[in-house]
């Protein structure tokens, strides 16, 4: 029997959200890399591809970073005197991360925190990264206002996310993969109780879409730079400039 998933537009979702992704933890590198198709690396990459020319000393910071990939791509791909940070407010996911980026030149710092009250001061951050995180914080307008606080002015956040695909036939397949398939095979490999492979498809239709979320970040202070749809539109890269 499967505990309940957090409902995905409850705003006091977020201690639930922590629970559930701490009983999926140990699972959650394996289930991405099945449940995608091997896909989802890929896409980070092309997430980091859009980070701006950074400086020495510059700080990246990759929220929602879970189990480190993020970081650990950061990591491997960015000058040793960029200062890489990642936080996540599931203790239970971050504390795998460090192993990742331990073996490199420079390693990522790690931090247990919320979106909603990140511990830097106004405009001290080059880029934020966050990848298939922003549907699952309990009040994203407020996480994105927050994210822009710490921006400095022209600092970039590069958002990756999932998306419902806009095409008739392509929406109708990605559904039947993410409400049929996706829930059974992850139930299964993650051993967890409660449901979270039957609350990604949901968050996913329940989140805003790319129009939303476009408004959001303008009045947040950001100006949208581009939405690009990879996997059919099934998966967007929202990026956005601080302004000012
Ligand atoms: C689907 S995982 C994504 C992890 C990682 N970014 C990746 O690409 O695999 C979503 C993560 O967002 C975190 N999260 C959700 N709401 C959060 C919040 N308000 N503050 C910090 N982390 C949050 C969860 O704990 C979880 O680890």
């Amino acid at each position: 029997m499967n505990a309940d998933a957090p409902d995905p537009l409850d705003p006091s979702k977020g201690r639930a959200v922590r629970g559930m992704f701490a009983s999926i933890a140990p699972r959650y590198d394996l289930l991405n890399r099945l449940l995608s198709l091997g896909l989802d690396q890929g896409w980070r990459r092309k997430m980091i591809a859009r980070l701006p020319a950074l400086q020495a000393g510059d700080r990246v910071l990759d929220l929602c970073t879970g189990t480190g990939d993020v970081a650990q791509a950061l990591c491997a791909g960015l000058p040793d005197d960029v200062v890489v940070h990642a936080g996540d407010f599931c203790e239970a996911m971050v504390e795998r991360a460090p192993e990742k980026t331990a073996e490199q030149s420079r390693p990522a710092s790690f931090f247990v925190g919320d979106v909603l009250a990140l511990p830097y001061p106004e405009a001290t951050v080059k880029a934020i990264t966050v990848a298939f995180g922003l549907r699952n914080v309990q009040d994203p307008a407020a996480g994105l206002v927050e994210m822009a606080r710490v921006l400095a002015s022209g600092g970039r956040l590069i958002v990756l996310e999932f998306s419902k695909p806009k095409t008739k036939l392509f929406n109708a397949l990605f559904r039947l993969y993410v409400f049929g398939i996706l829930p059974r095979v992850g139930r299964f490999l993650s051993g967890s109780s409660v449901d979270a492979y039957r609350y990604l498809p949901e968050s996913v239709w329940a989140w805003a879409g790319p129009e939303v979320l476009a408004r959001q970040m303008e009045a947040a202070g950001l100006t949208v730079l581009e939405q690009k749809p990879l996997l059919l539109g099934g998966v967007m890269l929202h990026v956005a400039e601080r302004r000012g």
